[in-house]
């Protein structure tokens, strides 16, 4: 979405937005949210838009699910909050549900988080522990070109050496990136197209 443009209404609008909050997470300064439902935003000016964000965060569920709304409030109005201390009957209905439809021989347990990235972080941390337990030198990590993770330090060196990711300083040499075959590469939907991607990034023939 283009945020900033030569409007000057939202232009000032920004500029006033970012007396508070960083430019990197400027939001959409065009669209003030009135109301949402389902999959649809009302704007202040009475616009509707469908959202096509879902997935960030927990918009997945979609706007003002009635069935959500009821259960936060029942927990609400319980005096439960979601710190993981505490053992409570919805973590307990949740955690089971989740494995439940997983439905994996392998995957058996979760592991709650409350952002993507910490769940991203959660990932680096496992291989590493898993990788050194087989071998204390097997540390690397392969990871997609062009992809997001999050706004964590493990996250951003996931996501490869660039503009986001310089602030870190260095780059964790374990961390490797292969190409991916994304629609606007010609015939790369193919094993020679990841054949050729080890290739280039380890050097080696695979
Ligand atoms: C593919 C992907 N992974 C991880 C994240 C990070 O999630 P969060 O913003 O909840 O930390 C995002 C967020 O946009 C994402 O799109």
């Amino acid at each position: 979405m283009i945020i900033s443009n030569n409007n000057k209404k939202y232009l000032n609008l920004e500029k006033k937005h970012l007396k508070y909050e960083t430019k990197n997470m400027t939001p959409n300064i065009r669209i003030k949210w009135k109301k949402a439902y389902d999959y649809k935003i009302v704007d202040s000016e009475n616009k509707k838009y469908i959202d096509f964000t879902s997935g960030v965060f927990t918009s997945s569920i979609g706007y003002n699910n009635n069935h959500l709304k009821k259960i936060i409030k029942e927990a609400m109005d319980k005096g439960f909050n979601h710190s993981y201390h505490y053992y409570n009957e919805y973590r307990e209905k949740y955690v089971s549900k989740l494995i439940k439809f997983i439905n994996s021989p392998k995957l058996k347990k979760c592991f709650l988080t409350s952002a993507g990235t910490e769940a991203t972080e959660t990932a680096i941390k496992l291989a590493r522990i898993y990788g050194s337990s087989i071998n204390k030198n097997k540390l690397g990590i392969i990871t997609i070109k062009g992809n997001w993770h999050g706004r964590t330090m493990g996250s951003q060196m996931l996501a490869g050496k660039n503009e986001a990711s310089k602030w870190i300083g260095f780059f964790d040499k374990n961390i490797y990136q292969i190409d991916f075959p994304y629609p606007w590469h010609k015939n790369s939907y193919n094993k020679s197209f990841f054949h050729n991607s080890l290739k280039k990034t380890f050097k080696k023939k695979f």
